[in-house]
C-alpha cells in the first residue's frame, strides 16, 4: 500500500496519514504497537496527562450502551514529569510526530505541564484537554470562550510548539469557542470530547455520570466539525463515533484534514489500515487527491467549487 498520498500537513504539522488515535484511548502511546500497525497512524496522541500523578475516579468507570461506551476515567495517569523520565525516550524511537495532551483541574495546572514539558526535546506538539466532564473542577474550559482564549494566549506565550485546542461538545454553539481558540493563536482545533451522558445500572441501582463516545456520537460530532469549517481557517482534527471507513471520509467531507479514533480504535486495532486502505482506494476512483477532498460538505466549498 503507497501511504504516500495520504500525506498531510496540518499548518506546521505533517502526517504521514490522516489518521491518528484519539487520547486516551491509546494510553501513553507505546504500548498497543503489537495489535496495531503504527504506520499508518499519522503521529502518537498520549492520554491526557497532568503535573501529577493522578489516580482517576474510583471504578467502575466504563459502561456501555448499545451504540456506544459511557466512561469516567478522571484522567488516571503517571503525571508530566513520570512521562517525561519513563515514556518520551520510547515514543522517540516510533518516529512518528508526538503530540502530548495535557490537562488538569485549572488552566495554571494545564500551563505548568506545557512549560515543563516544553524543555523536552522530540514533542511535536500539545493538545490541550479542555474538555473532560469527569473531573471534579469548578468549570470545563472550553465550555467558555472567555476561558479558551486566555489559555491558548498564555499558553502561546509558554511555547513555539504547536498548540491544539481540544474542545467540549458540551456548548451551545462549538463555534463560539472554536473561535476564541483561533484568535487567541491555536494552531488546530480538535473536535470533539465526549457528551455528557448518565447510565443507571439496574444490577446495583446506582446511577453514574460520564463522557459518552462511540457510534452513537458520530452525527453530532459530523455536525460540530462540519460547523466548526465554516467558521474557522485553522486546520481541525474530527473526533467522535468513527467506526468505519465510511464514517471516517464522511468526517474529511465535513471538513477534518485528520480524523481522529477512540472507542473503535480500542474495539479495532486494524481500523487505521482500513480507513488508509479506503482513503488510497477512493482518491484514485476519483482522480483527486486528499487536501482537495477536506470540506467537500460545506457551503464555503461549495460556493467556491461553483465559481
Ligand atoms: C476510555 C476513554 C478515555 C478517554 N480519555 C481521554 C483523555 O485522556 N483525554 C482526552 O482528551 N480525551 C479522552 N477521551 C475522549 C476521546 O479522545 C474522544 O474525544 C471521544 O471518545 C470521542 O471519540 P470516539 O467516539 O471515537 O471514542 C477518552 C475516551 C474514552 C472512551
Amino acid at each position: 500500500m503507497d501511504l504516500k498520498q495520504l500525506k498531510i500537513k496540518l499548518g506546521k504539522l505533517v502526517l504521514d496519514t490522516p489518521v491518528l488515535p484519539a487520547s486516551g484511548t491509546f494510553g501513553y502511546g507505546d504500548e498497543l504497537q503489537d495489535v496495531t500497525d503504527y504506520k499508518f497512524l499519522g503521529a502518537i496522541i498520549t492520554k491526557t496527562l497532568t503535573w501529577e500523578q493522578t489516580q482517576g475516579n474510583p471504578p467502575p468507570r466504563i459502561w456501555e450502551f448499545e451504540n456506544g461506551l459511557m466512561n469516567s476515567i478522571g484522567l488516571q495517569n503517571i503525571g508530566v514529569r513520570c512521562f517525561a523520565s519513563e515514556k518520551l525516550s520510547c515514543l522517540k524511537k516510533l518516529k512518528k510526530p508526538i503530540i502530548v495532551s495535557v490537562g488538569g483541574k485549572s488552566p495554571e495546572d494545564i500551563l505548568k505541564c506545557i512549560e515543563f514539558l516544553d524543555r523536552k526535546n522530540g514533542i511535536s506538539a500539545f493538545e490541550l484537554n479542555l474538555s473532560c466532564p469527569n473531573i471534579k473542577t469548578s468549570k470545563i474550559i472550553s465550555e467558555d470562550p472567555r476561558s479558551t482564549f486566555n489559555i491558548i494566549k498564555k499558553a502561546k506565550k509558554i511555547t513555539d510548539k504547536i498548540i491544539i485546542a481540544k474542545l467540549s461538545p458540551n456548548v451551545r454553539d462549538i463555534c463560539e469557542t472554536g473561535i476564541a481558540a483561533e484568535e487567541a493563536g491555536a494552531d488546530i482545533l480538535c473536535a470533539v470530547n465526549t457528551y455528557k451522558g448518565l447510565y443507571y445500572d439496574w444490577n446495583n441501582k446506582k446511577m453514574y455520570t460520564g463522557g459518552v463516545s462511540g457510534s452513537m456520537i458520530f452525527p453530532m460530532a459530523l455536525r460540530a466539525v462540519y460547523e466548526l469549517y465554516q467558521k474557522v481557517s485553522i486546520p481541525i482534527i474530527g473526533v467522535g463515533g468513527i467506526s468505519s471507513e465510511k464514517r471516517a471520509l464522511e468526517m474529511i467531507f465535513a471538513g477534518a484534514s485528520a480524523i481522529g479514533l477512540g472507542t473503535f480504535l480500542i474495539i479495532n486495532p486494524e481500523l487505521p489500515m482500513k480507513i488508509c486502505k479506503f482513503l488510497i482506494d477512493y482518491l484514485k476512483t476519483n482522480h483527486t487527491n486528499l487536501q482537495s477532498i477536506i470540506g467537500l460538505y460545506n457551503e464555503k466549498r461549495q460556493k467556491e467549487t461553483d465559481c
